[in-house]
């Protein structure tokens, strides 16, 4: 696997799973070109936007949708199988505001136009625990531009972690990026999900292994 993709470094790991089911084939074939982000012409019709970053298995990017409707729900993934749940959850629910990238989230950010974004969740992103792996963290200087860029003052990114040094690393980079303060609605909220939270695998999973979860939240300043 190459360490980089294009002028960037490589983030994620594998991008396929087994074989979709002829069913999901069809829905990706048929469905998906027409609830690709970069097929729709503009968003205005919305409400305000929202965006999640990585959704995995779609559990919380379909539970936000559903119960939005009048706001645009964009989720990138590159992981194929994830992107045919979505895409699964959009055809069953009859959802006519999820829009979805395959692939990485920053090339889509780079269509976006400034200040598109109220609202940016990354929730149990790749840890990449292992010390000279840390620069695959999404989190990074680069990464934190463009998050600076396409989020409205005022919007909110979410960020929820079981790895508490992924914790330490991301309050740390969003205090030098300068434009990001931590919102600390009482002292034990970043221990608690956020109001409404439907779960997610890798929280079960880390649940489920006896790790703390971390659930934080960020106003973007300007
Ligand atoms: C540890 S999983 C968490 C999945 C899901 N959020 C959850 O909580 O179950 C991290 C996900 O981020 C995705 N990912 C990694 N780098 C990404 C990128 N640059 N753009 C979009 N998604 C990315 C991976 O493919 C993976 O599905």
């Amino acid at each position: 696997m190459s360490d980089t993709v294009g002028a960037r470094p490589r983030l994620y790991g594998r991008s396929k799973g087994r074989p979709l089911r002829p069913h999901q084939q069809r829905l990706m074939d048929e469905l998906y070109p027409v609830v690709r982000v970069e097929n729709q012409p503009n968003m205005s019709e919305f409400k305000e936007v929202w965006m999640e970053i990585g959704f995995g298995g779609a559990e919380h990017l379909l539970h936000l949708a559903q119960g939005n409707p009048e706001t645009a729900i964009i989720g990138a993934e590159p992981f194929l199988n994830g992107v045919a749940k979505a895409v699964g959850g959009i055809h069953d629910f009859g959802l006519k505001n999820l829009f979805l990238h395959h692939g990485d989230a920053r090339d889509v950010m780079d269509s976006f136009s400034d200040h598109l974004l109220s609202r940016l969740y990354i929730l149990f992103p790749d840890p990449w625990p292992k010390s000279r792996h840390n620069k695959r963290r999404i989190i990074n200087e680069a990464f934190l531009e463009d998050v600076s860029r396409v989020l409205k003052p005022g919007g909110t990114l979410y960020f929820a972690s079981d790895i508490i040094d992924y914790v330490d690393w991301t309050v740390t980079r969003l205090n030098q990026n300068g434009r990001f303060s931590l919102v600390i609605e009482s002292p034990s909220a970043w221990r608690e999900p956020y109001p409404g939270w439907p779960g997610t695998r890798y929280e079960s999973k880390a649940i489920k292994a006896g790790r703390p979860c971390h659930y934080l939240k960020f106003r973007h300043a300007a």
